[in-house]
């Protein structure tokens, strides 16, 4: 991640003033029931959870995907709690050797949840260990070297894992597989997360009206943790001119000043767009050209930027690369006769 990203306050990634109260975060909710949005996967997770209680079983492993920050720790430990168990916090890169995963799988309880965030960054020795684990509920471990090797079988007992990751493209085949249940999370809707953020105002004491909450929520590019960081942001502002109350114009003159526009689309976003169209046509552009020529990896283009781009119609992937639409041309104040000379992308056009 460059600097461009721990900077931007659009950025997806957790931030210190995001986890400063992980544990006990006061902005996530702890039901079900309170969880706004991801109507289907809460109904199915409901399903779920019900029915491994009523059977006293462990919950089949889950494997949550989607963008980063829509909430999947969230729901990992409203699931933990819905199924009256622990939860064990961790991520892929944590988990060094075989030995890290063993000394967490041995320390849970029948039952208990195993969270494993962006698990696709795993490595593969500790990969392999994880197979038998999910599946039998056993591992096998090697310690030592040469002669002094010593191969250890542990039983385990009944866990849930639930993994986490930004694309389940990226997980091995073998691993996929294992999940017994796969849910993916979509971004939110502008109304949906405007009552995220009248919830966390009224949990932070702070007054907003309903415009004011909805402006917040159109510009924070569908992600709830980007939205309550704006409604922070624009309480400094409101604080300042308004007794920290919000509303409508408060809240558009708080954006505006952070560069965030009417959609979401922060200074960053904006230079992609506009890289692409003065210096590709629009495209068709590929990944890593794009990703040379803003300075920023390809892999932070293809998770943070392009899901929102493409879900606003913005962009399109198309087999010969990245396409800028007409809509983004028109948003971006280029004319509609400049849209797309380069015929490759043209049946974007409406
Ligand atoms: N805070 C972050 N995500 C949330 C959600 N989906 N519902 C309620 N509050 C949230």
């Amino acid at each position: 991640m460059n600097e461009n990203q721990e900077n931007r306050i659009l950025s997806t990634s957790e931030i210190e003033e995001d986890i400063e109260f992980d544990s006990d975060n006061p902005l996530r909710p702890q039901v079900l029931s309170e969880y706004i949005g991801q109507d289907k996967v809460k109904e199915n997770l409901n399903v779920f959870i019900e029915a491994a209680k009523l059977r006293k079983e462990s919950l089949d492993h889950v494997l949550l995907y989607g963008p980063p920050g829509l909430g999947k720790t969230t729901l990992s430990m409203i699931i933990a709690k819905e199924l009256g168990v622990n939860i064990r916090i961790t991520s892929g890169p944590a988990i060094e050797k075989p030995g890290d995963l063993a000394a967490l799988l041995t320390n849970l309880a029948p039952g208990d949840v195993l969270f494993i965030d962006e698990i696709h960054r795993l490595p593969r020795s500790v990969e392999e260990i994880l197979y038998p684990a999910m599946e039998d509920f056993v591992i096998d471990i090697v310690t030592g070297k040469g002669q002094m090797a010593t191969s250890y079988h542990l039983p385990l007992p009944k866990f849930t894992l639930i993994g986490a990751t930004t694309r389940a493209g990226q997980l091995s085949a073998p691993l996929r597989d294992r999940f017994g249940v796969v849910l993916r999370l979509e971004l939110y809707t502008p109304e949906q997360l405007a009552q995220i953020v009248r919830r966390s105002a009224t949990i932070l004491g702070i007054k907003t009206d309903k415009e004011g909450a909805l402006e917040i929520a159109s510009r924070s590019r569908g992600t709830p943790r980007i939205a309550n960081r704006l409604l922070k942001r624009v309480r400094d502002f409101a604080q300042i001119i308004n007794n920290g109350e919000i509303n409508y114009e408060i809240a558009k003159d708080a954006l505006d000043k952070l560069e965030i526009d009417e959609l979401g689309l922060d200074a960053n976003d904006r230079r992609l767009l506009k890289t692409m169209i003065e210096f590709y046509g629009g495209g068709p552009v590929g990944l890593e050209t794009i990703a040379a020529a803003i300075g920023e990896e390809a892999i932070t283009i293809e998770d943070v930027y392009e899901p929102f781009l493409m879900q606003i119609g913005f962009l399109s992937r198309t087999p010969r690369g990245r396409c800028v639409t007409k809509s983004a041309y028109l948003h971006m104040g280029y004319k509609a006769e400049n849209f797309n000379k380069n015929e490759q992308c043209s049946f974007l056009e409406d």
